[in-house]
């Protein structure tokens, strides 16, 4: 798997990310989506300059032009729920995709730290032969792209795959690396070293579907 860490470069993307760590920043919940979705158009955009292109003619009220444009068909599929807002922010770069969405949550039985990521929901178009873009904000222990890998395969083998995350883990990135094919591309925002005992990223944020959409039972 190829690696873009993004945390290694002077850009915007590290002011997102701080104020999304920022525990005086985070609890706007307003903010905090905002600012996954801003790091999603972004992290999309470098993405997009991987693409293959292709040139075509432009026809203007005064005559033509060639212009270089991507030629992907692409599949944007996104885990819920903390990835709606990655979602949106990649859409407003790639307006043109297909969509997908995938439910995807850690199963604690008696409250154990040990968990299952169980996959509930999977809405998806068919994914033969295209470009698939993964997007979830946080790749912890890389156990929910393994399992929405596994469940998208009823719908098909990509080209190719890019994965989107705002902050993972070096654990997550390994196993990653293992289960993906290994020209598939990760954009990442940040990387932290380490996991608690509950699969958290350390430090990374708290838990994003919270901070976008309040605590759920
Ligand atoms: N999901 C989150 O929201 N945060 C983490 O640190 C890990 C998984």
């Amino acid at each position: 798997m190829i690696v873009h860490d993004f945390s290694k470069h002077n850009s915007l993307i590290n002011q997102y990310i701080r104020e999304m760590r920022d525990v005086s920043i985070q609890k706007d919940f307003l903010r905090f989506r905002k600012n996954v979705e801003r790091v999603g158009e972004l992290l999309a955009y470098e993405m997009s300059k991987s693409l293959p292109y292709e040139t075509i003619t432009v026809k203007t009220p005064l005559g033509t032009k060639e212009v270089s444009v991507p030629k992907a068909d692409i599949v944007l599929c996104s885990v819920l729920r903390a990835g709606l807002p990655l979602h949106q922010g990649i859409l407003n770069v790639f307006d043109g995709v297909e969509n997908a969405f995938i439910s995807a949550f850690r199963h604690h039985p008696n409250g154990e730290d040990d968990f299952e990521v169980i996959v509930e929901y999977l809405a998806a178009p068919s994914i033969e032969g295209k470009t698939l873009i993964l997007a979830d904000p946080m790749l912890a222990t890389g156990r929910t792209f393994e399992n929405v890998l596994r469940a998208l395969k009823t719908h098909g083998t990509p080209k190719k795959i890019h994965l989107i995350s705002i902050i993972g883990a070096k654990a997550g990135i390994f196993l990653a690396d293992t289960v993906f094919p290994s020209e598939t591309e990760l954009w990442i925002a940040a990387v932290d070293d380490a996991l608690n005992e509950r699969g958290y990223i350390v430090p990374g944020l708290g838990d994003a579907g919270d901070l976008c959409y309040g605590k759920k039972i």
